[in-house]
């Protein structure tokens, strides 16, 4: 099951539109806006397995960087441009959006998608324990955490219009699901880099464990999308 919702994306797309999707990994939205709405959709990704996992599903998917820009690509060649879950990882996020906005056409959509680590939040007895482990691993692990709420100004940067905001929050209550694995691997990470001890993160860690086994564990985070038009 997906964890994302993406139809607040795919909602912007019309029917036969030439899309373009950066970072679009293994190409689902992609096969699913072909599918669904008979686009000429294409992709971009660093990852090589990636890529030939979307070659595989039969999609235009090329392998690049997208911290080199997009000069395959030309001025105000398609209608919508999207770049989901991928701008946190990116050492020009900046950059990246004015591009997507050289190569929408004027007129056209374009979509951003972004976690914000800083929104977690989860329930444990400890507090300051709680509020070190997840400030540490926002700050210190895995790019920039608060490129969700960065989105907007990125946008306003690159000259997108008509912009809207949208906090989508999901909600995790058992073992299954990834948001809560991710409260686990954070626990690791913090643990890994000295900013907790190895006592701490077992005492967490286990807190969170009770709570699961007994149905009242939760945690949620928020992402957000951003939407504007050349
Ligand atoms: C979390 S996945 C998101 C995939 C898809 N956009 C989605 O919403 O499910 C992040 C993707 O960004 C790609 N990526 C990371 N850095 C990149 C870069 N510099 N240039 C192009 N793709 C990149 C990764 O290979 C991965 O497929």
């Amino acid at each position: 099951m997906r964890r994302i919702d993406y139809k607040l994306i795919e909602d912007l797309v019309p029917d036969e539109a030439t899309v373009l999707d950066l970072a679009c990994g293994d190409g689902e939205l992609l096969a699913e806006l072909v599918r669904e709405k008979r686009v000429r959709g294409s992709g971009v990704d660093i990852s090589r397995e990636a890529v030939e996992a979307c070659v595989a599903k039969g999609l235009s998917v090329f392998h690049g960087d997208l911290d080199e820009g997009l000069a395959d690509f030309g001025d105000a060649s398609h209608d919508v441009v999207i770049l989901s879950l991928s701008l946190q990882q990116l050492r020009r996020p900046r950059m990246i959006v004015r591009e997507m906005v050289r190569v929408v056409k004027h007129g056209g959509r374009v979509a951003l998608m972004d976690w914000d680590f800083e929104t977690v939040a989860v329930t444990h007895p400890d507090r300051e324990l709680t509020r070190r482990l997840l400030h540490w691993r926002c700050d210190h692990h895995s790019g920039d955490n608060w490129s969700g709420r960065r989105l907007l100004g990125y946008a306003l940067a690159a000259g997108l219009r008509d912009l809207t905001v949208i906090p989508v929050t999901i909600v995790a209550r058992d073992e299954a699901a990834a948001l809560t694995g991710s409260m686990f691997r954070a626990a690791e990470v913090v643990r890994d880099g000295g900013a907790i001890t190895p006592a701490e993160h077992d005492a967490w860690v286990g807190e969170l464990k009770r709570q699961l086994t007994e149905g009242q564990f939760m945690a949620s985070i928020t992402y957000f999308i951003v939407r504007g038009r050349r």
